[in-house]
């Protein structure tokens, strides 16, 4: 959970119900001398000027992608060495490596949204000239990042984005319970213990809360209560 959703504000009509709110609190300033005081900065901002590039047409998004053929190099991939995974038969495996990686991309996804909220703040605080000019070559860049992204996620993997907060916080509670007084016990013997927490299709969640709740915008994006009494 990030600091913003510590102290973000969520919209409650359904019309706004994807949007989140934070205050900010900083100092803008409007500079009115429109001399150049940083020369090293104009210099980098004539650089990025011509170093500007489209997403839509510079990149080949005429290139097939096989989602659930191995995207990032197997380095990357955090369950290689994990005995569950491994234990999974081959289509198994793909399922878990399409989804995996559709997810690692939505968290980068999300980053850069952080990064174009980042440097717009930037345009407003610095002080020069030169240094507002730079930073909104870098708003404009960080956008790109984020419509790469989305696109590669929307029309190659097939997932918008993966991430779902109600999920996420749910199994985390659910076996931050089961570690109480536990926190020895080796990951065999939990799963021994706890058969509903490894249970797959339908899964422990999906005992507490229905289809159309779990799937909703909202609980994508925040963690929502369950609607199902089990
Ligand atoms: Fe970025």
């Amino acid at each position: 959970m990030t600091a913003a959703h510590s102290s973000g504000r969520r919209h409650p009509s359904s019309t706004d119900a994807e949007l989140e709110s934070f205050l900010t609190s900083f100092d803008a300033c409007y500079v009115w001398r429109y001399g150049a005081v940083k020369d090293e900065l104009r210099g980098l901002y004539a650089k990025a000027k011509q170093d500007q590039w489209d997403g839509a047409l510079d990149l080949d998004w005429s290139i097939e992608v096989d989602p659930e053929q191995p995207i990032l190099p197997p380095e990357l991939n955090p369950l290689v060495d994990y005995p569950p995974y491994l234990k999974m038969n081959a289509r198994e495996q793909r399922e878990v490596r399409h989804s995996q990686v559709a997810w690692q991309l939505s968290q980068f996804m999300h980053g850069e949204q952080g990064a174009l909220l980042a440097t717009a703040q930037i345009v407003n605080t610095v002080p020069w000239t030169e240094a507002k000019f730079y930073a909104a070559q870098q708003v404009a860049d960080e956008a790109r990042h984020v419509e790469v992204y989305r696109r590669y996620l929307t029309e190659k993997l097939g997932v918008p984005q993966k991430y779902n907060e109600t999920i996420t916080w749910f199994y985390l509670i659910a076996v931050a319970e089961t570690l109480v007084g536990q926190r020895n016990r080796d990951f065999e013997s939990w799963k021994a213990a706890n058969p509903a927490l490894v249970r797959r299709s339908p899964g422990l969640v999906q005992d507490f809360y229905s289809a159309d709740r779990l799937n909703s915008p909202a609980a994508r994006q925040t963690f929502l209560l369950p609607d199902r009494a089990s």
